[in-house]
């Protein structure tokens, strides 16, 4: 593989000696291609859950969501706090309006289609000194996903 910063082959420069003084970019870091991945679970298992689930892929926790017959995934980790949309506890369990997915945490809505945060950053969180609401307000990962003719969800990461 060749890394995009120096052109090297990147199984040289990480043993390089002169990568033991500076970090190399992560773009060195090779990254797996995108593909489909059938996951467990249908359309029919969406509609008898509220609409959400959330199924793994490759380690990472997505939530999947259906409103208005379109189907949408994005990450289930808040850009906020790394904290669950959806998780196992019924403090954590984010609803889903106006085709947003509400943070249960401080309130931050993240559009499903495009991972934006839609209004207020963190409108729940205690407006403290210094510590003010964290980092900057940053959108949600999302993923494509379909439905084959069985009504199985497969998710594109
Ligand atoms: S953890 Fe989601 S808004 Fe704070």
């Amino acid at each position: 593989m060749h890394c995009t910063h120096c052109a090297l082959f990147s199984e040289t420069l990480i043993t390089h000696p002169i990568n033991q003084l500076r970090p190399h970019p992560p773009a060195l870091i090779p990254t797996q291609a995108a593909s489909w991945t059938k996951v467990d679970l249908t359309k029919q298992d969406l509609s008898k859950s509220e609409g959400r689930a959330v199924v793994e892929v490759n380690g990472q926790k997505i939530l999947v969501a259906e409103v208005d017959g379109n189907l949408y995934a994005v990450s289930n980790k808040c850009t906020h706090l790394n904290l669950p949309l959806v998780g196992k506890t019924a403090i954590f369990q984010g609803k889903v309006a106006d085709k947003c997915i509400v943070c249960p945490a401080h309130g931050t809505a993240f559009d499903l289609q495009t991972g934006a945060v839609k209004g207020e950053w963190c409108p729940g969180f205690p407006d403290l000194p210094f510590v003010g609401k964290g980092t900057a307000s940053k959108p949600l990962p999302t993923f494509e996903a379909r439905v084959d003719a069985a009504g199985a969800i497969e998710i594109l990461a």
